[in-house]
């Protein structure tokens, strides 16, 4: 095996997808797992097999990929802007999978239903709220607004989703978990009063699942839960042995200075992170990825630890594993036994639109 190269130890990501599912089970929710993080058909199709009621895609072309995998029933969580060869994409899509997408204005409404055009009455239309993110949605009180406007276009009101994307920090989870669910109840409110019933009330987030407890909520879209990675650990939202994904990487030089330098820089494990949190950990020498150059990754060791020596191969484990898999165009998969078991392409790999 060459590195850099992602390791996947298939028995932790099992074992993974069956505690979100039993989570999601015990308390009456669907599991409609995020893609972005695996963007490997064989993991999806565990998570179905496991009892996901569907997948979360985050652009088109994932949404295409796994439904030609088979996958039945997707959402596109995201503000999609349909014109353009994605306006007969979407279209195409429509004709052989259940599609719900999200919407966040009026304007993207009216493209969504040019799109889908005489197949209008079979698109799904999730309504993105904000709660506290700051990223895309509106507020809670004009998701009826939008999901009756959807409606009146021919389109079909399906309910209402938010990412809590600020619960992603020390001491945040609970906090976003509150904000979250008290904005999808405002936003359930917001249809009722346009006559619009929520069938969908989708709560997304790894951080924040398993807070995800509000009876208001039917649904939650984790992604990172089947890898794990140093942020979830730092918050601790798992444990070392949740860690699904490594980055095996060579030791390539070592000039004596505090850190000794990794085949592993942004190119592999994307720029995520900063100085204070590092970009990754090698928990066998107890070592941080201080900095990262394009092919260079600076491993900062402790004073007294092991040092790896050059031509030495570490595993590391990434401090956000969502980019990791994009960096790669496959996913060697093993166990945690250290039995090499197969190669899996990364599927989704690259399709940005
Ligand atoms: C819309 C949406 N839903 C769900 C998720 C999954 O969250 P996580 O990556 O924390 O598991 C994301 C992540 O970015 C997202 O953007």
């Amino acid at each position: 095996m060459s590195t850099p190269a992602p390791i996947v130890l298939i028995d932790v990501v099992a074992d993974n997808i069956a505690r979100m599912q039993a989570f999601a089970h015990e308390h009456g929710r669907q599991l409609t797992p995020h893609v972005k993080t695996h963007k490997n058909v064989h993991i999806g199709k565990m998570q179905l097999e496991a009892g996901a009621g569907g997948l979360t895609a985050g652009n088109l072309s994932e949404a295409e990929i796994f439904a030609a995998a088979g996958c039945a029933d997707i959402f596109l969580a995201y503000p999609l802007w349909a014109v353009g060869t994605k306006a007969t994409r979407l279209k195409r899509l429509l004709q052989n999978t259940r599609l719900s997408v999200g919407a966040e204005s009026t304007a993207a409404i009216d493209r969504l239903a040019e799109a889908a055009g005489e197949f209008t009455g079979l698109l799904g239309i999730v309504v993105e709220i904000d709660c506290g993110a700051e990223r895309s949605g509106v507020p809670p009180e004009e998701a009826g607004r939008l999901a009756a406007y959807a409606r009146d276009r021919g389109l079909v009101p399906l309910g209402v989703f938010t990412y809590p994307g600020h619960g992603g920090a020390v001491g945040k989870p609970e906090g976003a978990a509150e904000d979250q669910a008290l904005a999808l109840r405002h936003a359930v409110a917001s249809l009722a009063d346009h006559g619009v019933e929520a069938h969908k009330v989708s709560a997304g987030s790894t951080p924040t699942a398993q807070l995800s407890t509000d009876p208001v909520i039917t649904e939650i879209r984790p992604g990172e839960y089947v890898f794990n990675d140093c942020d979830n650990l730092r918050i601790g939202d798992c444990e070392a042995s949740d860690i699904g994904l490594f980055v095996a990487s060579t030791v390539v030089s070592d000039q004596g200075h505090e850190h000794v330098i990794l085949d592993a820089g942004t190119k592999a494990l994307a720029r995520e992170g900063d100085p204070d949190r590092g970009y990754g950990r090698v928990p066998s020498c107890e070592g941080r990825l201080s900095r990262l150059n394009e092919y260079h990754g600076f491993l900062r060791l402790p004073d007294h630890g092991v040092r790896p020596g050059v031509g030495q191969r570490v595993a590391i484990v990434p401090n956000h594993v969502c980019p990791i898999v994009n960096s790669f165009e496959e996913l060697i998969i093993a166990n945690s036994h250290g039995e090499l078991i197969d190669r899996w392409p990364v599927d989704a790999r690259g399709q940005l639109n």
